[in-house]
């Protein structure tokens, strides 16, 4: 009989998940950081990268302007990809209108080649000790960027990012589904952190030691430049008290577009990661390792056998499938199950991506 067979493998797709992040949230709640820290105040340079962002560059121009950091100690750089809306006209005007009490510098690229290529770009002015980045479109809380800096006082530490907190997590389907995985995915990069490092990282509120850092990674965005740290033998964690506020998406295409990119990046680095290991040459946890190269590599090849489980206990047992209604009508297991879907047909599309090479470094906007 091929059901028992099904039911174990069904087993093995849903408790792996399901027992790492239950550790991982006990740890994010109880474990300890393992750090010492003390007050420091480095040079910084915030960097933000545009790309058609001219309506909104003028909000997130104030709320760096909110910093409480002493600003002698603080460098702006906005890069700008050649914007076809005229943001970086958006940003000298702005600069022109308001004297800001921190030096800010424009760099105009004369052709768009993707985020890290311009943060890159940017690196070579920044005259910071720790370098930070973060995208037009969020917003930090006031506390955030004080409170992420800290941590960047332990020795061990090479890079910090912030906790992404959505705005508008009622507005639809694909908002309120994607507060679900946050909650998730959030418990286990702090707890991750606390074990040791996560390398999924958010360039909407990071911080880097740029002795360090070097450079930017081209190949995987954000994530990237944290396993390049964690392989020179520094933590880079997430830390629940450094939050920056961003909207989801608010229709299912747009979401799925960006969570594609997002898991293609994600298949990306995990894939080092594997080739890392198998040389033995990763620096990473290996729990950590392990258990999200199985997520993210093999898990979603799983799904498909999940699926067909599913049916099968169905047309076994004809009773279980009096238990539908309840999935559909209550409203938290319902979207729930939107997630689990909707991520693993994201996931399987973003690998299909990969395996035909096609990267995304530059994205529509
Ligand atoms: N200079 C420059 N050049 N900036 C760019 C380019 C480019 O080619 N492409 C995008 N950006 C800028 C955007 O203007 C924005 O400030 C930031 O990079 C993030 O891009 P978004 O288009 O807002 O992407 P997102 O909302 O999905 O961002 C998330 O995913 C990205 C990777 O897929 C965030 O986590 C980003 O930090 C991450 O890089
Ligand atoms: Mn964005």
């Amino acid at each position: 009989m091929i059901l028992p067979v099904l039911i174990s493998i069904s087993l093995v797709h849903i408790m792996v998940p399901a027992g790492y992040y239950f550790w991982m949230k006990r740890l994010s709640k109880k474990g300890n950081w393992n750090l010492t820290l003390s007050d420091f105040e480095p040079k910084v340079t915030l960097i933000v990268a545009t790309y058609n962002e001219a309506n909104i560059i003028e909000d997130k121009l104030n709320n760096i302007r909110e910093l409480t950091y002493p600003k002698d100690n603080l460098e702006v750089i906005v890069v700008d990809s050649a914007s076809t809306d005229g943001t970086a006209q958006v940003v000298k005007d702005y600069l022109e209108r308001n004297s800001l009490p921190f030096k800010t510098i424009v760099i105009e690229e004369d052709q768009r080649r993707g985020k890290s290529k311009a943060l890159n770009n940017a690196l070579q002015t920044a005259s910071g000790n720790i370098v930070a980045t973060s995208d037009a479109d969020c917003i930090w809380t006031p506390q955030s960027f004080n409170n992420a800096l800290k941590y960047l006082s332990d020795k061990s530490v090479a890079a910090v990012c912030g906790v992404e907190v959505l705005t508008n997590p009622e507005e639809s389907s694909a908002a309120r589904t994607e507060l679900q995985h946050r909650q998730v995915f959030n418990f286990i990069r702090v707890g991750e952190s606390k074990l040791q490092s996560t390398i999924v990282f958010e360039g909407a509120l990071a911080l880097y030691k740029k002795g360090l850092l070097e450079k930017f990674d081209e190949d995987c965005d954000d994530s990237g430049s944290a396993l390049n740290l964690v392989q020179k033998g520094f933590r880079t964690i997430m830390v629940p008290d450094a939050s920056f506020l961003n909207a989801c998406p608010r229709g299912w295409k747009a979401k799925a577009t960006k969570k594609i990119r997002r898991a293609q990046h994600l298949v990306d680095v995990w894939w080092k990661c594997l080739k890392l290991s198998l040389r033995r040459k990763s620096k990473m946890n290996p729990w950590i390792s392990a258990s999200n190269i199985f997520l993210y590599l093999f898990n979603p090849f799983l799904f498909p056998v999940f699926m067909v489980t599913i049916v099968g206990i169905f047309l076994t047992w004809p009773l279980t499938s009096l238990t539908i209604p309840v999935f559909l009508l209550v409203p938290k297991l319902r979207d729930g199950i939107i997630t689990y879907l909707s991520n693993y047909v994201f996931l399987l599309y973003a690998i299909l991506m990969q395996a035909l090479g096609r990267k995304q470094i530059v994205w529509k906007k």
